[in-house]
């Protein structure tokens, strides 16, 4: 199967994620409470997360992240469909075994298989893995709240890519908190 989609296929692939503002998603170490330190609306404000969530059929996760999100305690998708990319993993951890998949193929074949199961909306989480799919021209829309924080260093958000990726920017919104929220949609050509 070739890596890059076509244009006419329906699926809507979409990020959701949160940087610093030197383009960070976590410390190296994987840590994220610069970004949990960074929200002082008391859980007030959930940055359009709860609505965003809501609309997806299915939410793709790398390996790292699942980790992370398991080590919260707490496993917080229980009526979505998970599918976690890893190939270094021959199985899921106990906890999630029966909540979630397991996929190590090509993501262009991951999408031709979600959609003829129905999917129709997909959340990519995790740096390597949102790098993965952008590199195969399979995201249509990125919402990127970035943190009035720098870094320095970390683990990046976007990498290399074999050809540029045009963005439209739809729209930004700005919290009190002083995250930036932009919408792009991904001019595939
Ligand atoms: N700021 C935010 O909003 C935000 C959001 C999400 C995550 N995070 C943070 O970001 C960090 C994780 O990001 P990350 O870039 O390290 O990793 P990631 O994308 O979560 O996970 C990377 C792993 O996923 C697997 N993988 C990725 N693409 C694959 C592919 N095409 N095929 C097969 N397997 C694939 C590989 O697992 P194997 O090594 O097992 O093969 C790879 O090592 C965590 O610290 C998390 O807390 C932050």
């Amino acid at each position: 199967m070739k890596e890059d989609r076509d244009q006419d296929e329906k699926v809507k692939i979409s990020v959701f994620i949160a940087t610093s503002l030197d383009g960070f998603i976590a410390r190296k170490n994987g840590e994220i409470d610069w970004l949990m330190d960074a929200d002082n609306s008391g859980g007030e404000e959930d940055y359009g997360y709860k609505e965003f969530f809501g609309s997806v059929d299915c939410l793709v996760m790398g390996r790292n992240t699942m980790e992370k999100v398991l080590s919260f305690g707490e496993w917080p998708y229980e009526e979505k469909r998970v599918v976690i990319l890893s190939r270094a993993l021959t199985e899921l951890p106990q906890q999630i075994k029966e909540r979630a998949e397991l996929y190590s193929g090509p993501v262009a074949d991951l999408i031709k298989k979600l959609e003829q199961e129905a999917c129709h909306s997909l959340y990519i989480d995790g740096g390597k893995t949102i790098q993965s799919f952008l590199k195969c021209s399979l995201i249509n829309e990125i919402i990127l709240t970035r943190i009035p924080i720098l870094l320095g260093e970390g683990i990046p958000l976007f990498g290399k890519l074999q050809k540029d990726l045009h963005l439209k920017h739809i729209h930004t919104k700005e919290f009190q908190s002083g995250f930036v929220q932009s919408t792009y949609e991904v001019v595939l050509q």
